[in-house]
């Protein structure tokens, strides 16, 4: 059985730490699952660090449901969430519900993330009213790069700070189970955090949030382009990864792999009857 939301939910109760981590993929997904790591978020950010994109926004649903499935398929108690991508919760809320439900039905995601609060809050009703449970995003919302002029820090203002305080509400109230604050000052996420029932999860908002989520390239050190402010790397997976394919490019020029323990053998008497 996997980690459902009630579980989640009393680790906000119980003071307990939650971890969640983006993945796009079948083996990552299984080294996470593994670490015991209760979240997943296959998250539209997939469209920069996978697919080399500028920004989440050409990503489509297709593209998510694609690694939506891979990342279910390499996990066993993880909870797999996947992200709305860009319009697809906007134009009506028959398309909305139909969209949603595509995560959980074809993807086999068991909840979905969407971006906005107030604004989306109508839309976050509707489809936990089809039982497909809902975690929220509000902050530096990354679909809304144009509108917000950058990825900025959000909420710096008194005005800024009481519509993000808003929109968790907002959020709350039309039954999301979690809600995941992006790039604003600490001491506004944590104030949010504890006006909240539900859990908040920061990136880039303080150790004050209920938890926190990075995107894996990011923690991995494997996307070179930038490395945000938020991200920690844990390691520098880039260098070793050019270091390996160097070697591995070298020793294939050289001759010296494939080795005997790489390679096939058969009886030399039926290559002498071959010719
Ligand atoms: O797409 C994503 O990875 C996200 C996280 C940064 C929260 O939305």
């Amino acid at each position: 059985m996997r980690i459902t939301i009630n579980q989640i939910k009393n680790m906000k109760q119980k003071g307990e730490k939650i971890v969640m981590l983006t993945a796009y993929d079948y083996t990552t997904a299984q080294m996470i699952d593994k670490a015991g790591i209760p979240l997943i978020l296959v998250g539209d950010s997939l469209g920069m660090v996978v697919l080399g994109y500028e920004s989440t926004i050409p990503v489509t649903i297709e593209d998510m449901l694609h690694h939506t499935k891979a990342v279910v398929r390499g996990t066993k108690k993880t909870m797999i969430i996947g992200d709305m991508p860009f319009m697809t919760y906007h134009v009506s809320i028959d398309e909305t519900l139909k969209n949603a439900a595509r995560f959980i039905q074809e993807g086999g995601a068991q909840a979905i993330k969407l971006e906005g609060g107030v604004n989306v809050a109508e839309k976050v009703r509707r489809i936990v009213d089809c039982g497909i449970p809902v975690m929220g995003h509000i902050g530096l919302t990354p679909q809304s790069v144009y509108q917000l002029g950058g990825f900025k820090v959000q909420g710096k203002t008194t005005e800024t700070a009481i519509r993000l305080l808003k929109d968790a509400q907002a959020l709350e109230e039309a039954g999301a189970w979690a809600v995941v604050l992006e790039t604003v000052p600490a001491q506004l996420a944590t104030l949010i955090t504890q006006k909240l029932s539900i859990p908040t999860i920061g990136i880039g908002a303080g150790v004050g949030c209920d938890g926190q989520v990075q995107v894996i390239n990011d923690m991995l050190g494997s996307y070179t382009d930038f490395v945000p402010k938020h991200a920690k790397q844990y390691t520098k997976l880039s260098n070793i990864m050019y270091n390996a394919i160097s070697e591995y490019s070298n020793e294939v020029k050289n001759g010296s792999f494939p080795t005997d323990e790489h390679s096939f053998s058969m009886d030399e008497n039926l290559l002498s009857e071959i010719g």
